[in-house]
């Protein structure tokens, strides 16, 4: 079944100047944006965001992060998006992701990794809808 998913180049790909290698892998690998832009989250952004985190030892570091500089926003399109696209990005800890993987290749540590893809359908279109109105989705 063809689905969509959401994903977030994180702001030290941006640093790094990973985004257009970043978003040739996607491509590569049979992904359809039907949705980007550039730009820069909010603290009220990220605390709403990553609200299921914010019990996490790491929550005030996660909206540190996701704030300091812009991100990269898109909906992707593809068969089974969801699945693959976590497949193609790899663990969240890149020291366990497999070789080839986006956080493998571009993540700096498990906290600053690079890329979010959703974890379901339903968080993928309630994150695609955070970032996006109706007339910004080809
Ligand atoms: P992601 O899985 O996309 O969403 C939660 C984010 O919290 C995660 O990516 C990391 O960027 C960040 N994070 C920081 N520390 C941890 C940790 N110990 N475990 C999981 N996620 C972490």
């Amino acid at each position: 079944v063809t689905n969509r998913t959401f994903t977030m180049l994180k702001p030290d790909s941006l640093e790094k100047g990973n985004t257009g290698a970043i978003l040739e892998k996607i491509n590569m690998a049979g992904f359809k944006i039907v949705a980007m832009k550039q730009t820069q989250m909010s603290k009220r952004d990220a605390e709403t965001f990553y609200a299921v985190h914010r019990e996490r030892p790491f929550f005030g570091d996660l909206v540190e992060y996701m704030t300091r500089g812009p991100i990269v926003a898109a909906i992707l399109e593809k068969e089974n998006a969801v699945e693959d696209f976590r497949t193609l990005i790899g663990a969240t800890n890149p020291e366990d992701a497999a070789d080839g993987t986006i956080r493998k290749l571009f993540a700096t540590s498990i906290s600053e990794n690079a890329v979010h893809g959703s974890d379901s359908n339903e968080n993928a279109s309630i994150e695609g809808s955070f970032h996006f109105s109706g007339r910004e989705i080809y």
